[in-house]
């Protein structure tokens, strides 16, 4: 069975191709990138309706398909913006009749957990979903994607985003963050907000910006930010793992392409005589392939949608899906 994926939620449309086997057979992703300020809803949805169908009818092509060969098509149904939501979920369903072909909407946090098992061959992991609008330490448990720890505010990637333009360091900060603080050596105190199983960002942006402010380089702040950020979310995700006896972790979310925190993470397991995984930066971030196969593997199990059921759902919770296709 070949599904395709569509993907939409926030400054990204993706569309990827994958049969039921968990191959991926294209992932093509087209991000929006504002030219200044930070991320407008509407813009970025502007943004989706233009690529949709160029996108769309790449990852056939990249897969050697016809869009006619398509069995099933999924997309994002949750969480992200509305107006991209709505572009996306508009794609599919034209997809859908056109082609007489069954739709699948699909939760956008399961499948990048989803995407992490398949990719890297992680069986039951404790996985730290981290992204721009996401912070999330999640597990399975009796048929459900629970949530063991997460953000209190704003996700990590927002976090780092809000803070670079801050900086001037233009959007989508986390990589230009990654490079400066490759050079940064000096641990500046910033608020380490760790609260039971939950984290928050928000003070360590004033916090930051403050260090700035008061002279210290971009270098040492960038170092910073990370090592707190990052041991932030090991401590939580270590806590989790040892809570709840799983012997695996996984990274997910555009933030773990970040190989700083995949240094910690790998350390923090090997501490535990855990193991890391964390599959191919491009299924890392928000991509249609990881929307394909959750599709693929919800079908297989047997869940059905109608066109009716398609609506979007801005505040979708990972812990809202009843999961059929885990043995
Ligand atoms: P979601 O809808 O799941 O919240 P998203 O819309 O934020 O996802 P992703 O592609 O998953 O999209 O993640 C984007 C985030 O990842 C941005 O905040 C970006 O700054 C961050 N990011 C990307 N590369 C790196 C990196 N090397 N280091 C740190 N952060 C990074
Ligand atoms: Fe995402």
């Amino acid at each position: 069975m070949i599904t395709l994926g569509i993907e939409g939620t926030a400054h990204t449309f993706g569309a990827g191709v994958a049969d039921s086997d968990g191959r991926i057979l294209s992932n093509v992703i087209d991000m929006h990138r504002p030219a200044s300020g930070g991320l407008h809803p509407r813009e970025a949805a502007n943004h989706h309706a233009e690529v949709a169908a160029p996108t769309i009818l790449k990852a056939a092509e990249e897969a050697g398909i016809s869009v006619r060969d398509i069995d099933l098509v999924a997309f994002s149904m949750g969480p992200g913006l509305g107006p991209c939501l709505r572009v996306a979920a508009t794609a599919a369903r034209s997809m859908s009749v056109s082609l007489g072909i069954p739709i699948i909407g699909v939760n956008h946090c399961i499948a990048h957990l989803e995407i992490g098992n398949a990719a890297t061959g992680c069986e039951d992991p404790v996985m730290l979903y981290a992204s721009g609008g996401n912070t999330q330490v999640v597990a399975y448990s009796g048929q459900r994607y629970r949530i063991f720890g997460e953000t209190q505010d704003i996700g990590i990637g927002n976090m780092l985003d809000k803070l670079g333009r801050e900086l001037g360091l233009g959007f989508y900060a986390g990589p230009a963050i990654e490079k400066l603080a490759e050079k940064g050596d000096r641990l500046l105190d910033l608020p380490y907000s760790v609260k039971g199983m939950d984290v928050a960002f928000s003070g360590m942006m004033t916090a930051a910006l403050s260090l700035r402010k008061k002279g210290h380089s971009l270098e040492d702040i960038a170092f910073s930010v990370q090592e707190t950020a990052f041991g932030m979310l090991a401590e939580v995700t270590e806590r989790a793992m040892a809570h709840i006896g799983k012997s695996e972790v996984l990274l997910g979310g555009g933030v773990a392409q970040n190989s700083r925190l995949r240094e910690m993470m790998r350390a923090m397991a090997e501490d535990r005589g855990a193991e890391m995984f964390v599959p191919d930066r491009r299924l890392c971030m928000d991509n249609g392939a990881m929307i394909a196969w959750l599709g693929s593997l919800m079908h297989e199990s047997g869940v059905r949608m109608d066109l009716r059921d398609t609506g979007v759902r801005q505040r979708f919770r990972t812990d809202e899906v009843p999961v059929f296709w885990r043995p």
